[in-house]
């Protein structure tokens, strides 16, 4: 690690635990099962990470713990674990940690409160016992008990669903959408599912809902929430005003953060990098880096497709400052009929899209790019 990490000003840090009590079949991100004996060793070395970014002075704005589970490990494990962030934690740090609901207790509950854990994100996916059982998440939990639980102990509660799962109708999406409601939290992520080469789903062929119907989905979930009180803040996440989460706006903005663990990727300009997926080499200590020099054009793209998913879009000031050039003149041509069509809009020093332009932001970004 210390041959990547030298920079010093970095703001976000993302630690991953590559660990899950089960495997959903949709999931391709880097997880382990049934690999219980080697927590214990996991947690050791990346406190050794932790440690090279204390000696180097860091200190976040914004931690953020996923996973795999991070829940999945126990209390004695997260307990070390998270005390070792300690000194890494700047003042007012947004510190989030992902749970799923089958593996967070009132004991972990306690410790993360007692760690300055603000934030937390329970993979709840649907309310839907039938579809529950399908993508092997049937835990039997009641949902509006777990999250007064969590509560008690920390307020700011995010909450994941997914959309467009086999079976699922809109009358299914409505009652996801009323119950998540009822939960009275401050934020929720929705993404439509994808299916990933390497999965199970896809192995087995399930396929994705249509354009159509994946879009009619995401209209109602939209205008729910709106309804609600809810800003759509980037295009799959949505908050109460003041609720938006710090740590996944460093990637929409495309700012820099470290990450630590197994499978995990950053970016410390000018490096994209990845570290290992495999366990093995990260429990011997091995820390195998796939890193790429970012180039400028791939830079500016990236930059684009993350900065237009948000309502905000980004300041032309500081395209400018990154990469020294006037936005405006530069995509003249190209942006040209968007700003006319309403789809683009430059205002206030920003560029960002109405809601005609978010529904057509692959139209968008295809021309842009
Ligand atoms: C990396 S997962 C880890 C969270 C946690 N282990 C869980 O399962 O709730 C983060 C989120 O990504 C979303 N996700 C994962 N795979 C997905 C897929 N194939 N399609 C859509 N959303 C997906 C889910 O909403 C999930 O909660
Ligand atoms: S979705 Fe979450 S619980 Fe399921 S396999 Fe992936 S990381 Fe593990």
């Amino acid at each position: 690690m210390n041959s990547i990490i030298k920079k010093k000003k970095i703001n976000s840090l993302y630690i991953h635990i590559p660990f899950c009590d089960s495997i959903c079949p949709y999931c391709d991100f880097t997880k382990f099962i049934g690999k219980d004996i080697f927590k214990s060793k996991y947690v050791y070395q990346l406190i050794k990470d932790i440690n090279v970014l204390y000696k180097k002075g860091y200190k976040f704005k914004t931690i953020y713990i996923g996973g795999g589970t991070p829940s999945s490990l126990n209390i004695n494990e997260l307990s070390t674990f998270l005390k070792s962030l300690k000194l890494l934690r700047d003042k007012n740090c947004e510190f989030t940690i992902e749970v799923n609901p089958e593996s967070v207790d009132e004991s972990k509950l306690k410790l993360f409160k007692s760690v300055k854990i603000n934030r937390i994100s329970i993979g709840i996916q649907t309310f839907n016992r039938e579809i529950l059982k399908l993508i092997n998440r049937d835990y039997g939990i009641d949902y509006f008990a777990l999250v007064e639980l969590v509560r008690k102990y920390i307020p700011n509660i995010n909450v994941d669903l997914i959309y467009g799962l086999p079976g699922e109708d809109i009358s299914i999406l409505s009652e996801d959408i009323e119950n998540f409601l009822k939960l009275n939290i401050n934020h929720i992520s929705t993404y439509s599912l994808s299916i990933n080469p390497s999965t199970m789903f896809y192995l087995k062929k399930v396929k994705e809902i249509d354009e159509d119907l994946s879009r009619s989905f995401y209209d109602f979930i939209l205008k729910q929430l709106r309804a609600n009180g809810y800003e759509r803040y980037e295009i799959s996440n949505f908050s109460r005003p003041g609720y938006e989460s710090k740590h996944n706006l460093t990637y929409w903005k495309d700012e820099e953060y470290i990450a630590l663990g197994c499978g995990a990727s950053g970016f410390i300009y000018p490096y994209r990098y990845k570290i290992s997926s495999s366990l093995t080499d990260y429990l011997k200590g091995k820390r195998i880096i796939e890193k790429e020099a970012v180039r400028k054009k791939d830079d500016k793209d990236y930059f684009l497709i993350c900065n237009l998913r948000l309502k905000d879009g980004f300041s032309l000031e500081e395209y400018k400052k990154r990469f020294k050039s006037d936005f405006l003149l530069e995509y003249k041509d190209k942006i040209k009929k968007f700003l006319i069509s309403g789809f683009l809009i430059a205002k206030n020093g920003r560029i960002y899209c109405s809601d005609e332009g978010l529904i057509r932001l692959d139209l968008l970004l295809r021309e842009l790019i």
